[in-house]
């Protein structure tokens, strides 16, 4: 663990030293200031994690320090030093954010105390900050459904590594095999499953903003930067950061991250100070990473830091024998969502789901079962709900440039419904895409896919 940092703000020379012989002794590291003016600064080049500061000050009033503070540093623990029996100081300096306050002449025990209840509060309220930001990202997610050889050695491999001290972990797969879930699933079985997970996709993002994401900043590090903010490395401490599609990320920014992997430090941006964590960093793409970095497209050194433990997920045409498990496995899920009843995939539309080549992979598989059971009134999905037919029309029912022709004999909602169905299809689940492609817009077609959606389940 890193030492805490504490930031004494006092002018009375003698007190100021016996609190830093003090403090030392304890354990933390600890800065000084002599005046409201020289704390102010301090607290923008050292960072602290708890402010002593006393209330009588040459230049400023203590409940005056810590109201210009507060602006910008919101979050920091602030603990008053007082003489003896100045209760309306107190008081204001309560209202305005202080943690508590210690009298002078300052008791050992009491300062010792107070400072360690200050610092556990502090870490607490981080804590919660954290959660917070996993509230954001989580996503329903359930277990990784794996029952070929293949997957069963690479969920051993998986738990071995998950249970490790390794602190990086590459996933390297085609879209949609499975890396955002094998993530999670990496910190779950990990020490460090009670502790954040957090996400954040490296090519989404313009390297700048990236960058204070990632690693926060200092007030004033520029324009917006209106207070300090923790980046998502020292919010996900103790736990996982995701590191999604890594090859988007700026090489420059690949150098910042190599070194924190390196040293497990790193700088706010505009921050002086290192400041130190521990997690694990589980990096995924969809690239060939070493290719990339041959054409100078990735850093060298960085690749081969993530590579050191790389997990190769094989695509979903690699595991053919895991395709009818994991539909049963969708059909499960969708039931719960769409509370319905559908028991499996008829016979002809599982021959359907082993011929297909799933070039998205599990994603594609998911949305196949999500889209026909939206559609699907009898107990077992017909080939007909499957949207990879399309691919693949049956024999007397053409395909033209347009699209299939209607059958003989099929109604007019019926034909509707299956240019709504075909369009959304088409559109890969874009409503906006497909709507245009059916001349209607978002809204009715919105309307039409509810109302398809409410036709009643089958009974069970
Ligand atoms: N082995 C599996 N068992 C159960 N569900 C799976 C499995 N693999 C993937 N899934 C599910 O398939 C969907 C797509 O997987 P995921 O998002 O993890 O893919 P990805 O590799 O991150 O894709 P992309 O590269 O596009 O981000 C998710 O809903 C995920 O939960
Ligand atoms: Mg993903």
């Amino acid at each position: 663990m890193q030492k805490k940092r504490i930031l004494v703000i006092d002018d009375e020379r003698l007190v100021l030293w016996s609190l830093v012989q003090k403090m030392t002794r304890w354990g933390y590291e600890v800065v000084e200031a002599e005046s409201g003016a020289a704390g102010l600064r301090a607290l923008t080049e050292e960072s602290p994690d708890l402010l002593l500061l006393d209330m009588k000050l040459p230049d400023a009033k203590g409940t005056d320090v810590l109201e210009n503070l507060r602006k910008n540093w919101p979050e920091l623990p602030v603990v008053m030093i007082t003489a003896f029996g100045v209760i309306e100081d107190v008081v204001t300096a309560m209202r305005r954010g202080a943690y508590d306050f210690i009298t002078k002449p300052i008791d050992d025990a009491k300062l010792r105390s107070t400072v360690v209840h200050a610092l556990e509060a502090a870490a607490l309220k981080k804590k919660i900050a954290a959660y917070r930001e996993i509230e954001k990202t989580k996503h329903i997610s359930g277990p990784i459904i794996g029952e070929t050889p293949v997957m069963r050695q690479l969920l051993d491999v998986v738990k071995k590594l998950a249970e490790s001290e390794t602190s990086i972990i590459l996933l390297q797969g085609e879209s949609g095999t499975g890396k955002d879930l094998f993530a999670q699933t990496l910190h779950l079985w990990s020490r460090r499953s009670e502790a954040p997970f957090l996400a954040i996709n490296c090519s989404a993002i313009p390297a700048n903003l990236l960058e204070s994401e990632l690693f926060g900043y200092e007030k004033g590090a520029f324009t917006d930067a209106k207070q300090q903010k923790r980046g998502l490395v020292e919010l996900a401490d103790e736990g996982t950061l995701f590191l999604d599609e890594i090859s988007g990320l700026d090489l420059s920014l690949q150098a910042k991250l190599l070194r924190f992997l390196e040293t497990n430090t790193f700088k706010r941006v505009g921050g002086l100070r290192d400041i130190e964590v521990d997690l694990r960093v589980v990096a995924a793409t969809n690239q060939d990473l070493e290719t990339l970095s041959r054409q100078d497209k990735f850093r060298k050194d960085f690749f081969y830091r993530l590579n050191v433990c790389p997990i190769h997920l094989p695509t979903l045409a690699e595991r053919k024998d895991d395709i009818l498990p994991l539909a049963r496995h969708f059909i499960v899920q969708y039931n719960q969502k769409f509370n319905k009843a559908i028991q499996g995939l008829e016979p002809e539309a599982e021959k359907l789901f082993l011929q297909y080549g799933w070039p998205g992979n599990v994603r594609e598989l998911r949305n196949a079962i999500e889209r026909a059971m939206i559609f699907e009134e009898s107990p077992l999905i017909s080939p007909r709900h499957v949207p990879i037919r399309l691919s693949n029309p049956p024999p007397g029912e053409t395909r033209t440039a347009s699209g299939p022709v209607v059958p003989e004999g099929m109604s007019l909602p019926e034909a509707e419904k299956r240019m709504v169905i075909q369009a959304f299809e088409k559109a890969g689940g874009n409503k906006s895409l497909a709507a245009r492609m059916l001349g209607i817009s978002r809204d009715t077609l919105r309307y039409r896919l509810s109302k398809l959606n409410e036709e009643p389940g089958p009974k069970s």
